[in-house]
């Protein structure tokens, strides 16, 4: 799958947002290494912190379908989903949480995984490593001087 078409389906799941109190619709679209490609999108609550973000729908598809340390691209694009085509003009790139998911899943397989961040209506893409989105990240390195978890305790 190209990048354009990696768009188009971050677009098309964006449609599928549960998203009533913001309005902003999201999809993301994951391609794993063998090309096997899973979606999500937003999905909001009424208790309103308890919301799930585009790419944590799609991380948790991925996750179960190829893995997460197989993630070779990801595409985000949101907007006004209440038409037929998701609209809007303005690239939306992934939240401070999101970024911090998609650093533990880059960290697993090495890869500075690719973010393609497009608008709702498709006309612009950012494209953005997962490390320039979020250096000096807390990875999974950082836990190393922890003291022993002792899960009998
Ligand atoms: N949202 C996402 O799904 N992903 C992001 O990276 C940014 C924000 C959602 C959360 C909420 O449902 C709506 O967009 C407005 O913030």
């Amino acid at each position: 799958m190209n990048d354009e078409q990696l768009i188009a389906a971050a677009r098309a799941a964006a449609l599928k947002a549960y998203a009533p109190y913001s309005n902003f619709s999201v999809g993301c679209a994951i391609l794993s290494v063998d090309g096997e490609v899973v979606t999500g999108a937003n999905m909001e609550n009424a208790c309103y912190r308890l919301g799930v973000c585009a790419e944590i729908s799609a991380l948790t598809a991925a996750q179960a379908a190829f893995g997460l340390d197989k993630i070779a691209r990801i595409a985000v694009a949101g907007g006004d989903g209440s038409g037929e085509d998701l609209a809007g003009a303005s690239s939306v790139t992934p939240c401070g949480g999101c970024r911090q998911s998609i650093l533990e899943a880059a960290q697993l397989s090495s890869r500075d995984v690719e973010i393609l961040c497009g608008s709702g209506d498709g006309t612009k893409v950012e494209r953005h490593c997962i490390n320039a989105l979020i250096p000096h990240g807390f990875g999974p390195a950082a836990l190393a001087d922890a003291a022993p978890v002792d899960l009998q305790a």
